[in-house]
C-alpha cells in the first residue's frame, strides 16, 4: 500500500469516528403520537410516555391532539406516515372514522401501537391499555352492592363510537343484569363535561333523580353531579365515575371530597406505551396486548391515595429536577464528548499531518541520499577523470622532457640550415605548448587538492608583461593582429613583489585566448596601470568575438567551454586564471559583448605579504619556467661546462653517478647529459639500483619513484640505512609533483627531489649542489671530526663514531692497519675506502695517519713526552717516519714543539 492510500484511508477512518460521534446525538428512532384529545388524563399519559423515553437516549417523540376531531387525526398520522415515523402511537378517536389510516400505516410497515382505545381492525402491532369491559363490570358490581336493594341507574357513557364507551357499557350492563331490582338508563355523550351536564340537565328536567349515577370518567360524573346540584336534588344521588386522576380538582380528590362516591382507577400506563414502543422498535420481545389492571378507589383509600400521591408529586419534582439537570448535564456531556471527539480528530489530523512529514522528511532524506550517491558517483568520475588526466599528463612529461630537452641540445648546434632550424623551432614550440598544456592540468589538479602555494619574489612587472607579449609577437605577426602593450609611466620598472610564475600562466592564458578568438586584422591591448588606491591594474582587451551574456557568467567555472561544438580548449586555463589571481589576493572581472570583444581586468596588490623565494631557487625556477614558457623567446646557453664540474673522481678523475630508472630512455638522455662529466652507471630498478650502489658505491644517485620490482622510495629507504651507501647524496626523479611525494621521498632520505619534466640545466645544478654540500661535510668530518649537527643519516654519523673509535683506542698499535680496520667494520676494503673517502674526503689510509699525526700533536704540546716515546705511543714503528710524515702534514719538526 502506497502512503497516499495510507492517509486517504486513515482520513477516512478519523472522518468516520468523528461522524460517528456526532451521529451519536443524532435520534435513533422517531415516534409519532397521535392523541384524540388532550385532556388532563392524556396530558399524564404524555408526560409518562417523554419521562420514560429519557431511558432511550437518541428516541425522540412528537405528540399531537386532534382535539377529538377524526378529521384532524387523521390528517396528523397521514402527516407521521409521510414523514417516515419509527413507530405510531395513536389513541384513535373512533373506531370507524381512524381504522383506515391505522391500517394504511401498518400495511406501510410502521408499526402502531394503540393505546386506551382501539380500532376495528386487527391491524395493529401493539395495544397498551385497561381492559375497559373490566372497568364497566366492576362498577357494575359496585353499584350492585351499593344498591342492595335495587334502585335507578343513570349510566352516562362515553362516545358510544370509541370503543371504552362500547366495552364499559358491554361489562356494567352485564354486571347488572342478574339485579333486576336495578333500572338503568343510559344517556349517549361525548367525553365531554358539557355533554354529561346537557345529558343528565335534560334527564332530570323530565325524570326523577337516579339513585346513581355512573359516568364512563369523573369529569362526566362531576358534571352530572352539578346538573344535579342545579336541581337541588344531589345529596339524593350517588355519582360514580371512571379514571381516578389524582391531580388536583381530579377523581381521587372528588372522592376524597364527597363529591364523589367513586371511582374506578383507569390507568394512563405512559411508561409501558413507551417499552412496549421500544421493544417493537429494537426487536425485542414483547406483548401484543398489555392489560392495566383498575381498582376501586373510595373514601376508603381515596385519602391515603392523595398523600401517596402528594409524596409521588414530591418525587416528580425531584425527578424532574434532575431531569433538567441530568439534561443540562447531558448537554454540557455532549458538547464534551464533541469537544473531546474534536479534540481527537485534531489530533489524529495532526498525527496524519506529522506521518505525512515524517514520510516526506524520510523521503527527502531518501532523495538526498540518492542525490548524494549521486553526486559522490559523479565525483568519483570527475575525480577518475582527472586522475586519468592526471596521471596522463605525469605521463606525458617525461616524453616531452625526452623530446624537448635534446630538441634544446639540438637547437644550439650552430651549424644548422635553415631549414633544419626551423623544423627544430616548430617541435619545441609545439612541446613547449603541449608541456604547458599538461602543466595547466596538474596545477589544475594541484589547486583542488589544496596544494597550489603561492611564491613569491620581487620582479619587474612591466619588463615581466614585456617578455611574456614579446614571445606571442611572432603569432601577432602571422595573424595579422595589432598586439600593443600599454604601460602606465607610473609602472615603468615598479618592483612588485608577486608569484612571477603564476603572473606568467595568467598572461599566457589570457593572450592565448585573446588570439584565439581575435579575428584577423584585430588588435589585442594589454594595459599596466596603477588605480588610484595604489593597487596594480592590469588588463587584456580584444577586438574579438566577445561573448553572449549567458557564456560571460559562467566563463571562469571549471571545464566550462564556450561552444561545445567548435572544441576551444580545456575549460581549465580561465578557471585557473582566477585561481591564480584570487591567490594573490587580487580580483578579476570581464566585459564582453557579442562581436564587440573581451575584457579581462585585474586588480593585485602590489606587494603580496609573505616570503619571498632564496634568489637560487628562485632563479631554479625561473629556469625551469622560460624552458617552458619561452617558446619564441630567445633560448638560454645551457652548457654543462658553466657549472665547473671539476670534482676529481674515479679512476678517469671523475665523480660516479648511479642512475636508476625503468625507462631505458630516460636513463640513457640522462646518461647523455652526465656524460663528460661524471662516470655513470644504471640500475634499471630500486633492487637493482640497491645492488650496484652496494658494490659499487656510487658518488650520487639519481632515482626515479615509480618503478618496478622496488620503487624509488623502498629503494632510497635501503640505501639510506645501509652503513655501506647511507652517505650516498640521493636525488629522486619522478613524473610525480605532488606534494606528499616530496614529502615522503625526504622522509626516506632523499636529498634532493626533482621532478619531471626537468631541465637539464635544472638537474645539472642540482647535481652539483649536492656533490658539492658533500664536500661541505667532507671538510667538517675531515678536518674535525665533529658530528651531530651536520644533516647526515645516522648510519653515517655511527659509521664516524664507530671508525673514530677504533683508531683512537688501538692508535698506539703499529699493526692498527686498513684491513684490521675494515674487519672490525665489517666491510670490504673498499667498501671501507669508498665510504671514508665520501664522508671524510680522505682514504682510511690517510685518515688514520692524519688521526696518529693529530694526536702526537697533541702529545708534544700537553707532555713531557719524546718525539720518540710520541712517535711509538701514536702507533708508529719508526721514530724518523713518524717525524717524515709529521714534517709533511703540519709542515714543521716535531721537535719544533719541544723548543
Ligand atoms: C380521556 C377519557 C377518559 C376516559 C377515556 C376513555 O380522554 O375521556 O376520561 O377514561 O378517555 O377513552
Amino acid at each position: 500500500m502506497n502512503f497516499s492510500k495510507l492517509t486517504l484511508y486513515l482520513s477516512i477512518l478519523v472522518l468516520s469516528v468523528f461522524a460517528m460521534s456526532c451521529a451519536d446525538d443524532k435520534p435513533v428512532f422517531r415516534i409519532g403520537v397521535s392523541q384524540c384529545s388532550g385532556d388532563e388524563w392524556r396530558q399524564k399519559l404524555n408526560s409518562e410516555l417523554r419521562r420514560e423515553l429519557l431511558f432511550y437516549p437518541g428516541t425522540t417523540v412528537e405528540i399531537v391532539d386532534a382535539s377529538d376531531d377524526n378529521a384532524k387525526q387523521i390528517a396528523d398520522i397521514e402527516r407521521f406516515i409521510e414523514e417516515g415515523v419509527d413507530l405510531l402511537v395513536v389513541a384513535p378517536n373512533e373506531a370507524d372514522a381512524i381504522s383506515p389510516v391505522i391500517e394504511k400505516a401498518y400495511d406501510m410497515g410502521i408499526p402502531v401501537v394503540l393505546v386506551d382505545r382501539k380500532i376495528n381492525s386487527e391491524k395493529y402491532t401493539a395495544y397498551v391499555g385497561a381492559d375497559n369491559y373490566d372497568v364497566g363490570y366492576r362498577a357494575g358490581e359496585y353499584v350492585a352492592s351499593r344498591l342492595a336493594s335495587g334502585g335507578k341507574v343513570v349510566e352516562i357513557v362515553g362516545l358510544i363510537t370509541s370503543t371504552p364507551a362500547q366495552e364499559r357499557h358491554k361489562g356494567f350492563v352485564e354486571a347488572l343484569s342478574d339485579h333486576k331490582g336495578i333500572s338503568v338508563d343510559v344517556l349517549e355523550t361525548d367525553w365531554t363535561y358539557e355533554s354529561s351536564y346537557e345529558a343528565y340537565n335534560g334527564y332530570l328536567s323530565n325524570t326523577a333523580p337516579a339513585d346513581l349515577v355512573f359516568a364512563h370518567n369523573d369529569r362526566m360524573a362531576s358534571a352530572a353531579r352539578d346538573a344535579a346540584d342545579d336541581f337541588g336534588c344531589a345529596e339524593n344521588t350517588l355519582f360514580v365515575g371512571v379514571d381516578a386522576l389524582t391531580g388536583k380538582g381530579h377523581g381521587v380528590e372528588m372522592v376524597n371530597n364527597g363529591v364523589l362516591e367513586a371511582s374506578f382507577i383507569y390507568p394512563t400506563g405512559g411508561d409501558r406505551v413507551a417499552q412496549v414502543a421500544m421493544a417493537i422498535l429494537q426487536g425485542t420481545p414483547y406483548m401484543r396486548e398489555s392489560l392495566l389492571s383498575t381498582e376501586l378507589v373510595n373514601s376508603a383509600n381515596a385519602r391515603i391515595m392523595l398523600m401517596q400521591n402528594a409524596q409521588i408529586a414530591t418525587l416528580d419534582e425531584k425527578i424532574t429536577m434532575l431531569d433538567e439537570k441530568l439534561d443540562s448535564s447531558m448537554v454540557k456531556y455532549s458538547y464534551q464528548r464533541k469537544l473531546l471527539w474534536m479534540i481527537g480528530a485534531f489530533l489524529a489530523i495532526i498525527f496524519l499531518l506529522l506521518c505525512v512529514a515524517v514520510y516526506g522528511f524520510r523521503k527527502m532524506l531518501l532523495m538526498n541520499r540518492i542525490l548524494e550517491d549521486q553526486k559522490k558517483q559523479i565525483e568519483e568520475q570527475r575525480e577518475a577523470k582527472l586522475a586519468f588526466f592526471t596521471n596522463v599528463s605525469h605521463d606525458f612529461r617525461t616524453p616531452l622532457t625526452l623530446i624537448s630537452d635534446p630538441v634544446e641540445q639540438l637547437k644550439k648546434n650552430g651549424s644548422l640550415n635553415d631549414k633544419d632550424r626551423f623544423l627544430l623551432d616548430l617541435i619545441y614550440k609545439n612541446v613547449t605548448v603541449l608541456r604547458r598544456l599538461v602543466n595547466q592540468i596538474l596545477d589544475f589538479r594541484k589547486y583542488e587538492n589544496g596544494k597550489l602555494d603561492l611564491r613569491l619574489s620581487e620582479f619587474d612587472m612591466a619588463a615581466a608583461l614585456k617578455d611574456w607579449a614579446d614571445s606571442f609577437m611572432d603569432l601577432a605577426w602571422r595573424k595579422h593582429i595589432t598586439l600593443t602593450l600599454n604601460v602606465d609611466p607610473s609602472c615603468v620598472g615598479l618592483k612588485v613583489v608577486a608569484d612571477m610564475e603564476k603572473m606568467e600562466r595568467i598572461a599566457y592564458n589570457l593572450l592565448s585566448n585573446a588570439f584565439k578568438f581575435t579575428p584577423e586584422r584585430g588588435t589585442i591591448d594589454m594595459n599596466l596601470g596603477l588605480s588610484e588606491d595604489g593597487s596594480l591594474l592590469w588588463s587584456v582587451a580584444d577586438s574579438g568575438v566577445g561573448l553572449s551574456e549567458e557564456h560571460v557568467e559562467h566563463i571562469f567555472e571549471n571545464f566550462y567551454q564556450v561552444s561545445s561544438v567548435h572544441h576551444s580548449g580545456s575549460g581549465i586555463g580561465l578557471a585557473l586564471v582566477k585561481v591564480f589571481v584570487e591567490m594573490q589576493g587580487g580580483e578579476i572581472s570581464v566585459r564582453s559583448r557579442k562581436d564587440r570583444g573581451t575584457n579581462f581586468s585585474m586588480k593585485f596588490p602590489v606587494r603580496q605579504s609573505g616570503d619571498l623565494l632564496t634568489p637560487t631557487v628562485d632563479k631554479e625556477r625561473m629556469a625551469v619556467m622560460r624552458n617552458g614558457a619561452k617558446c619564441d623567446a630567445g633560448q638560454q646557453t645551457v652548457a654543462s661546462d658553466m657549472f665547473g664540474l671539476s670534482h676529481e673522481r674515479n679512476d678517469d678523475g671523475k665523480e660516479s653517478v648511479l642512475i636508476i630508472d625503468d625507462n631505458s630512455d630516460v636513463r640513457e638522455y640522462l646518461r647523455s647529459l652526465l656524460h663528460g662529466h661524471y662516470y655513470v652507471m644504471e640500475a634499471s630498478n630500486g633492487e637493482e639500483g640497491f645492488r650496484v650502489a652496494a658494490k659499487r658505491v656510487p658518488d650520487a644517485i639519481i632515482c626515479d619513484v615509480m618503478m618496478p620490482v622496488m620503487d624509488g622510495m623502498e629503494c632510497c629507504r635501503k640505501l639510506k640505512s645501509d652503513v655501506q651507501t647511507s652517505h650516498i647524496p640521493v636525488m629522486m626523479l619522478t613524473a610525480y609533483t605532488a606534494e606528499n611525494q616530496k614529502i615522503e621521498g625526504y622522509e626516506c632520505g632523499a636529498d634532493s627531489y626533482i621532478s619531471k619534466p626537468f631541465s637539464a640545466e635544472l638537474l645539472l645544478a642540482r647535481l652539483k649542489n649536492l656533490l658539492e654540500s658533500r664536500s661541505r661535510l667532507q671538510s667538517i668530518f675531515g678536518d674535525t671530526l665533529s658530528l651531530g649537527k651536520e644533516k647526515l643519516p645516522e648510519t653515517d654519523k655511527d659509521f664516524i663514531s664507530r671508525l673514530r673509535n677504533i683508531i683512537h683506542e688501538s692508535m698506539s698499535d703499529p699493526q692498527l692497519s686498513v684491513e684490521v680496520i675494515g674487519d672490525r667494520m665489517c666491510m670490504s676494503r673498499v667498501q671501507l675506502y669508498r665510504k671514508t673517502k665520501a664522508l671524510t674526503g680522505y682514504s682510511p689510509n690517510e685518515y688514520l695517519r692524519i688521526a696518529r699525526l693529530k694526536k702526537a700533536r697533541s702529545l708534544l704540546d700537553t707532555t713531557d713526552m719524546t718525539v720518540s716515546e710520541v712517535a711509538y705511543a701514536v702507533g708508529f714503528s719508526t721514530s724518523s717516519y713518524f717525524t717524515k710524515c709529521y714534517k709533511e702534514y703540519f709542515g714543521e719538526n716535531p721537535t719544533d714543539r719541544k723548543s
